[in-house]
C-alpha cells in the first residue's frame, strides 16, 4: 500500500465512523422524542377517561399544579397534579402517585379524586408486573382497577382499605396478591394526602 492508499483508507474509516456516530445520535434523539410524545398521548387519554368530558369545561392537561415530593404520594420528586373545573368550580384532581411495593418494583398510577374526596378512577400507567398475573391491573386486561371508583376514606372505612386476603374490602387478583396490595395502599395514602392538602390543590 502506498502513501496515497493509506490516506484514502484512513479518510474512509474516519468518514464511516462520523456517519455511524451521527446516525446513532439521531436515532436516539428521535426515539426519546417518540417515547415522550407517546407518554403524553397516553396521559391525555387517561385523563379524559378518568374525568368524563361533560364534567369539566377547563383544559385539565394545562390546569396543572406542581406539588412537592410526598411519602403519601410515593414520590421522591415534585409531581404534577391536574385539576378539572366546571364554571370555575373545583370538580376533581388527578394525582401522579407511585405504589412502591409492586411485585417488580414501582407502579406508576394516575389517581383521580373528586372534590368531595371520592375516587373518580385509578389507572396504572407504568409498571413491570408479570404478564398474566400482576398486569391485570391494566384496564385493557381486566376491570380490577375499576373497583376503586366511588370509594373514599369513609367507604370502606380506613381499616378495610386492604385486600380481602388481609381482612379488607378489596378483591385481590387470583394468584397475584402482592400487586393489588400495593395499589390499595397507594390509593388509600393518596386519599389521605388529598384530605390534608385539599384546600391548596385548586389554587
Ligand atoms: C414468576 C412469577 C411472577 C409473579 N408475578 C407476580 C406479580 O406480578 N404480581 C403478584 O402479585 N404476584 C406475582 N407472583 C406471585 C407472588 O409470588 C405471590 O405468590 C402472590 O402474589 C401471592 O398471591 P396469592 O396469595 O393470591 O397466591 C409471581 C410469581 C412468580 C413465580
Amino acid at each position: 500500500m502506498n502513501y496515497k492508499q493509506i490516506m484514502i483508507s484512513g479518510f474512509l474509516l474516519w468518514l464511516f465512523s462520523v456517519i455511524g456516530t451521527t446516525l446513532v445520535a439521531f436515532t436516539q434523539q428521535n426515539t426519546l422524542e417518540l417515547i415522550a410524545a407517546n407518554e403524553k398521548k397516553v396521559l391525555l387519554r387517561n385523563l379524559y377517561a378518568l374525568i368524563p368530558a361533560d364534567q369539566m369545561d377547563n383544559d385539565i392537561a394545562l390546569d396543572i399544579l406542581e406539588v412537592a415530593s410526598s411519602e403519601l404520594l410515593g414520590t421522591d420528586l415534585p409531581s404534577i397534579v391536574y385539576r378539572a373545573r366546571k364554571a370555575q368550580q373545583p370538580v376533581a384532581v388527578v394525582f401522579n402517585a407511585v405504589a412502591p411495593g409492586g411485585y417488580n418494583g414501582n407502579i406508576d398510577l394516575l389517581i383521580a379524586v373528586y372534590e368531595n374526596g371520592t375516587v373518580a378512577g385509578v389507572r396504572a400507567v407504568k409498571h413491570n408486573e408479570t404478564p398474566g398475573l400482576g398486569d391485570s391491573i391494566e384496564v385493557r386486561k381486566s376491570d380490577w382497577i375499576l373497583g376503586f371508583d366511588g370509594k373514599s376514606l369513609l367507604n370502606p372505612i380506613i381499616d378495610f382499605w386492604k385486600v380481602k386476603r388481609d381482612g379488607g374490602a378489596f378483591d385481590q387478583i387470583t394468584g397475584a396478591t402482592i400487586t393489588p396490595r400495593a395499589i390499595v395502599k397507594a390509593v388509600k395514602k393518596t386519599l389521605q394526602y388529598y384530605e390534608i392538602n385539599r384546600e391548596n390543590l385548586y389554587q
